[in-house]
């Protein structure tokens, strides 16, 4: 492939559409057939098979682990999952009203203040750090959560999987077997996705030679917005809206909507033409889950939602995306609207750790687009007294 510097002219895509900057070989989208492949195995058969610890290996190593890198990698995970006390004393400072997203930046930041070795780009090294941020990632959510709602915080308990833990340190109760298993696989889908908006700060900001705790702060930023991983959280509040301002009325809400040319949270994405393969997933599992909670109101109603948009919004390529049906799954678990995206953040920055890494090791070449300049040129410097 030719790089853009041997054809000299630069070219202006908007938004950076269609433009690659890197080679990876994390993650291939596939986006005209809907397929997705993490280091070339396919979505669906790490959903099936694989665990968020094994999956998280996979990125972070580029390879699947054997029996004993499993074990080895799960059980610093369930060590490091405890937060120091000078970042429960920051969390417990914070307002209460904080969106959580705005609470994992904050204590992601603080805490690489606290890394004597925060620079370091030893691979050993980024590796145990990786292992840190990705363990106490959920611990920070949880925390905050019941230190807002005036709750005891509740231990990381290491009998626990990475998604029992988070569940069970959330809600202070143990969760089901079928409730882990369910959020565990959801965790796999948001694992990693190619060079979206987030991963793109992580390594922009990884591309300055800057340091993991920043590239991850970064990511968080970029993740929170409404367009990105914010979209989980809108979509549940949209099904809401539905529910109480339209009394359930689908049909009514979707062509008010797009009346007003408003977008449908939870479709449509900028790569996959076709639908989306982590929503095709994520739909069986929250039919799965609103058969075990008894409750089919959401799920019917998005499934309606999704039936009456299609022959709408599929003239133009839009069907759900991962993060409608990841919707209704967090609602049924008992977790509130303002931690789903935060929720992508635990599992997606094992994506962003994974690229972060494979970024330094390759070219970790400064990223610097640049801008079509459209203005004039040559205008007179006008004194300020002068001005009108
Ligand atoms: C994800 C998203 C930003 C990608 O958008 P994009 O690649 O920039 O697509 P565009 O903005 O160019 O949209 C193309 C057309 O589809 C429409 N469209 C895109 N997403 C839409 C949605 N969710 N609902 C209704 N219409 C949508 C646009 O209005 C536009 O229509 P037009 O050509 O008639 O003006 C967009 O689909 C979106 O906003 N989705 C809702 C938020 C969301 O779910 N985000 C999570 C992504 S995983």
């Amino acid at each position: 492939m030719k790089d853009i510097r041997e054809i000299g002219e630069p070219v202006f895509s908007s938004g950076l559409e269609n433009i690659y900057f890197s080679e990876t070989k994390l993650c291939y989208i596939d986006g005209e057939n809907g397929r997705l492949y993490y280091l070339g195995i396919p979505i669906e058969e790490l959903a099936d098979n694989s665990t968020f610890e094994e999956s998280s290996y996979l990125l972070l190593y580029q390879k699947l682990p054997n029996k004993e890198e499993l074990e080895n990698f799960d059980r610093k995970l369930r060590e490091n999952r405890e937060i120091s006390e000078i970042l429960l004393k920051e969390e417990e400072l914070i307002p209460k009203n904080a969106h959580p997203m705005d609470v994992i930046r904050t204590i992601v930041s603080f805490n690489g203040m606290l890394d004597e070795k925060a620079t370091s780009r030893n691979e050993e090294e980024l590796l145990e750090k990786a292992n840190k941020l990705i363990a106490m990632l959920p611990t920070i959510v949880a925390y905050f959560h019941r230190i807002r709602n005036n709750l005891n915080t509740v231990k990381p308990d290491r009998e626990l999987n990475h998604a029992g833990n988070f569940l069970y340190m959330l809600r202070g109760e143990k969760p089901s077997d079928i409730e882990i298993e369910i959020f565990d696989k959801t965790l796999i889908l948001y694992l990693e996705h190619g060079m979206n908006a987030s991963t793109f700060s992580a390594i922009v900001t990884a591309s300055t030679q800057s340091d993991i705790y920043s590239s991850i702060t970064s990511a968080i930023g970029t993740l929170k917005g409404p367009l990105h991983g914010g979209a989980n959280e809108e979509a549940m509040k949209m099904l809401f809206e539905i529910d109480e301002k339209y009394n359930g009325d689908v049909e009514k809400y979707l062509k008010e909507k797009l009346a007003r040319k408003e977008r449908i949270m939870g479709f449509g994405h900028r790569v996959y033409k076709a639908y989306d393969p982590r929503a095709r997933i994520l739909k069986n599992l929250a039919l799965k889950l609103a058969d075990y909670t008894n409750n089919r109101k959401w799920i019917d109603m998005q499934i309606q939602l999704e039936e009456k948009a299609g022959p709408i919004l599929g003239e133009k390529q839009i069907y759900p995306n991962v993060d409608y049906y990841a919707a209704s799954i967090y609602y049924m678990l008992k977790i509130p609207f303002d931690l789903y995206t935060p929720i992508f953040a635990i599992a997606r920055i094992v994506g962003w750790i994974s690229h972060i890494l494979e970024y330094w090791k390759s070219s970790g070449r400064l990223i610097r687009p640049r801008e079509k300049y459209i203005g004039e040129l040559n205008k007179p410097y006008i004194k300020i007294n002068e001005r009108r």
